[in-house]
């Protein structure tokens, strides 16, 4: 067996290092123990550059044979768990590299030709991140049609709207929840955005400045799927925008989700009680018999913090960075994977506790009935009657003064009361100060009437379907 200049890292470098690395420094700037989950990347990436070295005639077919081969092998062993991946090796893309060569010989060797392991790396993250991308679009959409399935069944379920906390007007829980429809949609389609700019492929770019072999790089791309080239070798090997704009569309999401989460778990204390979860999602508390907690809403508010000081971590470890491959950016890895696994896991389970969503719409009615929610309508009411709004407004205004002092709705007010803050008002008027009189009069679009809620989820069913 030919002699493998990757045995050991100590080697792996060159000649020129007269001591091996100490056990330290070995430790602290290794990344295989979090990198290996490259290696499909990796292994692909290389394959896609062995078959173009070897259509450009810079290795021979034989040696490409070997290499796919030896690939093969590779792949056997790491899933089945048989890989013996070597701390000393520093990362993926070595320990993969050594043991080919171990495998193969010389062939090996060759598969290094014309790339660095800053464009391998490169082209690995971006290759892993596609795939990660494609497996996260499904989990928004399932998101969203959950909460369309919810909506679909309550678009007469009244519950107060606010703002300032405050009861503000009376809306429909279908219409509410279609508001996080609308976020998830622009997540989806930030993501979408996001893929274009991963999918591009950095080898090729070699160490920093391009290589002397005669490569096809369009040809690589191809071959992975990748939509284009990197332009600028520089750019390819130090550029983790892709990374960081992945990340702040992971964290917007996990705001939403987190906004989500905080009215989930208002939503089912005993002072709302507008919902209910089913025992699954909650968990109880070891001194408090009567106990059930929203812990997965709670803790999906909680994971959002770690996916956006991911997104802070990726911003500063780049903005001091001269061009072009530092080292530093190997600590883009572990924040990303992170974001990856955090968002994809709470999709996944927000979007299943969401379904189950057990809805309380006495209590939510009863609580839409106590904060003079209609008095927007009772002034719009004037206003049709020819009133000017700021005139009408403040008749309104006495007029829930009065019904607080009497302790009662304004729909509970006499025709003769509501008629001394203004002669206008005739006893069509109850109509307008009910919940449902309410709903149905904002029939604009993108309002909370049913009609066009309604229409909303036939729209949303179509889109997610197609
Ligand atoms: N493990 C390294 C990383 O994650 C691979 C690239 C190393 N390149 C280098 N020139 N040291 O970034």
């Amino acid at each position: 067996m030919a002699s493998n200049p990757l045995e050991s890292k100590s080697q792996a470098w060159s000649a020129l290092f007269s001591e091996p690395m100490s056990e330290l420094v070995q430790r602290y700037t290794a990344s295989v123990g979090f990198d290996q989950r490259l290696w499909q990347a990796d292994i692909a990436g290389s394959l896609a550059h062995a078959e173009m070295l070897a259509a450009q005639k810079i290795i021979s077919t034989d040696d490409h044979a070997s290499i796919v081969r030896g690939m093969a092998q590779i792949k056997a062993d790491i899933e089945t768990g048989r890989f013996e991946w070597k701390l000393e090796l520093e990362d993926v893309h070595l320990n993969i590299e050594a043991r080919l060569t171990q495998l193969v010989g010389d062939a090996g060797k060759r598969l290094h030709t014309g790339r660095s392991r800053n464009d391998q790396v490169a082209t690995d993250v971006r290759l892993w991140l596609r795939g990660e991308i494609d497996n996260l679009a499904p989990l928004l959409v399932a998101m969203q049609q959950a909460l369309v399935a919810v909506a679909d069944k309550n678009t007469d379920t009244i519950l107060p709207g606010y703002t300032h906390m405050q009861v503000a007007q009376p809306v429909s829980f279908a219409h509410h929840l279609l508001a996080y429809v609308e976020m998830f949609a622009r997540d989806a389609e930030r993501l979408a955005d996001v893929r274009k700019r991963v999918n591009v492929l950095p080898l090729g770019a070699a160490a920093l400045a391009g290589t002397s072999y005669p490569l096809d790089r369009e040809r690589v791309a191809k071959t992975l799927g990748f939509e284009g080239v990197c332009q600028n070798s520089l750019d390819a090997v130090s550029d983790r925008d892709f990374a960081i704009e992945f990340s702040s569309f992971a964290a917007i999401t996990m705001m939403h989700i987190s906004r989500l989460s905080e009215e989930i778990v208002l939503w089912m204390s005993q002072n709302f009680g507008f919902i209910d979860l089913a025992d699954r999602y909650c968990t109880g508390s070891s001194i408090m018999p009567q106990k059930r907690n929203p812990d997965v809403a709670e803790l999906a508010r909680g994971k959002s913090g770690r996916v956006i000081g991911h997104l802070m971590a990726l911003l500063t470890l780049m903005k001091g960075q001269p061009l072009t491959y530092n080292k530093d950016n190997q600590e883009d890895k572990e924040p990303l994977f992170d974001t990856v696994d955090t968002v994809r896991d709470t999709l996944r389970i927000m979007a299943e506790m969401v379904a189950g969503i057990i809805v309380k719409p006495e209590a939510m009615e009863r609580a839409a009935l106590k904060g003079y929610a209609t008095a927007t309508d009772l002034a719009d009411y004037l206003v049709k009657k020819g009133l000017p709004f700021r005139d009408a407004h403040e008749s309104v205004a006495h007029a829930v003064k009065h019904a607080i002092a009497q302790g009662l709705d304004l729909s509970a007010l006499p025709l003769a009361t509501l008629q001394n803050f203004n002669a206008n008002i005739t006893d069509d008027v109850f109509e307008v100060l009910s919940l449902r009189g309410s709903l149905n009069a904002r029939n604009v679009l993108g309002g909370t009437a049913p009609a066009q809620v309604r229409a909303q989820i036939e729209k949303l069913k179509a889109r997610l379907a197609g």
